[in-house]
């Protein structure tokens, strides 16, 4: 049967790309059906049923970098750019804690300077001191001594997304100087596991340029760097980039979802017990992309805690859902999506993944 087939290759040591690529192809109903079956009855016995939420705070959009898929880059000059007062921060802390969030999401551009080390240390610490709240932090490439006080101010969690795992390819979406660096990055998530953070890593699905084969080189890559947490977005377009409308197209737009879900699907059934999130960029291409990515297999949801005159200033891609629902519109339009799939939200807990457990 087509589930047995797929069990066979992902449990088996010698698995390899060609494998991969196999069941990242999977596209009729059936197949989909197998693989969505196989997922659930991992995530049902390894994490149970239960959705974590992770308010995020989108918190500054100043951003050092030039990434050619990105909204948020140097060279687009349209953007307002923003970082919110500590008040503004705080704010959106209350509110996770009052309606019982398990832990917060401070997202950023990546910005180097020693004024955002301490601005960010420092809010870290504010909010440790009022709420027993789990912090990670998402703000891109940083030395080891400041992702060090980062974890000292009590940030216990990292995202840094590889974004592709093909040195090749990371190189054709981004500028080539010494800030762009496939190297460095790596570097970076390898600081963070041995700082003792929980870290998370992922990647972009349906890039100019990217193939099959990339995909199951970052489901690889994710397996092998013994990543806790999982972020796995389909590409959306921004007119402020030089990859708005490129022909350089391997994959195309109707394959984005069905193919971010079944990578989903596979990461679930590959390494168990790690935290995977249903992102946000998955409810463009779908209005029930997040639910669709529950369904798959992934167990996190990020709702925006952004203050809502800044949301329309962070737009990694075009078309971002929520520009005008504030944090508890979302969170009850989130409370009922989640309901709609027969899941339970993990209130009052942090919801840290085993994965960190078994591997430390
Ligand atoms: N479409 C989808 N995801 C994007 N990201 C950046 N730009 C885009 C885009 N145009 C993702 C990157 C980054 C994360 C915060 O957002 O993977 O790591
Ligand atoms: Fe900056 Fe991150 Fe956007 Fe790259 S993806 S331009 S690092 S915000
Ligand atoms: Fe924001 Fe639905 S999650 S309105």
């Amino acid at each position: 049967s087509i589930q047995y087939n797929i069990m066979n290759m992902l449990s088996s040591p010698s698995l390899n790309k060609r494998d991969i690529v196999s069941i990242l192809k999977m596209d009729t109903r059936e197949e989909m059906d197998a693989l969505q079956s196989l997922a659930m009855e991992v995530k049902q016995e390894r994490v149970n049923r239960i959705v974590y939420f992770r308010g995020l705070i989108e918190f500054s959009n100043q951003c050092r970098k030039n990434c050619f898929y990105c909204g948020l880059r140097k060279g687009n000059k349209g953007v307002n750019r923003f970082r919110l007062s500590e008040e503004e921060i705080l704010k959106a802390a209350d509110f996770a804690h009052e309606n019982r969030y398990g832990s917060l999401v401070l997202q950023s551009g990546e910005d180097q300077s020693e004024d955002f080390t301490d601005f960010v240390c420092r809010v870290v610490k504010q909010i440790k001191s009022r709420y027993d709240l789990g912090i990670t932090l998402s703000c891109g490439e940083q030395s080891e001594e400041t992702y060090h006080r980062f974890f000292e101010s009590g940030a216990h969690r990292y995202l840094l997304r590889i974004e592709t795992a093909s040195p090749d390819l990371y190189e054709k979406w981004h500028p080539e100087d010494g800030k762009h660096r496939f190297v460095t990055r790596l570097n970076c998530l390898k600081s963070l596991k041995k700082i003792g953070f929980q870290v998370g890593s992922g990647s972009m699905v349906g890039v100019p340029y990217q193939t099959y084969e990339d995909i199951a080189g970052d489901i690889l890559f994710l397996r092998d760097m013994r990543v806790d947490m999982m972020g796995i977005g389909p590409f959306i377009e921004h007119s402020g980039t030089p990859f708005y409308r490129s022909e350089a197209y391997s994959i195309r737009q109707e394959e984005r979802l069905g193919l971010t879900l079944r990578m989903i699907a596979i990461l679930r059934i590959l390494l168990k017990d790690v935290n995977i999130a249903s992102t946000t960029a998955m409810q463009v291409l779908d209005k029930f992309g997040r639910e669709k990515g529950l369904l798959f297999g992934a167990n996190v949801i990020m709702p925006n805690l952004t203050p809502l005159i800044h949301r329309k200033d962070y737009l990694l891609y075009e078309d971002k859902p929520c520009l005008n629902e504030d944090a508890s519109q979302c969170n009850n339009c989130l409370e009922a999506r989640i309901a709609s799939v027969g899941e339970t939200i993990g209130y009052g807990e942090w919801g840290d993944p085993l994965h960190f457990f078994r591997r430390t």
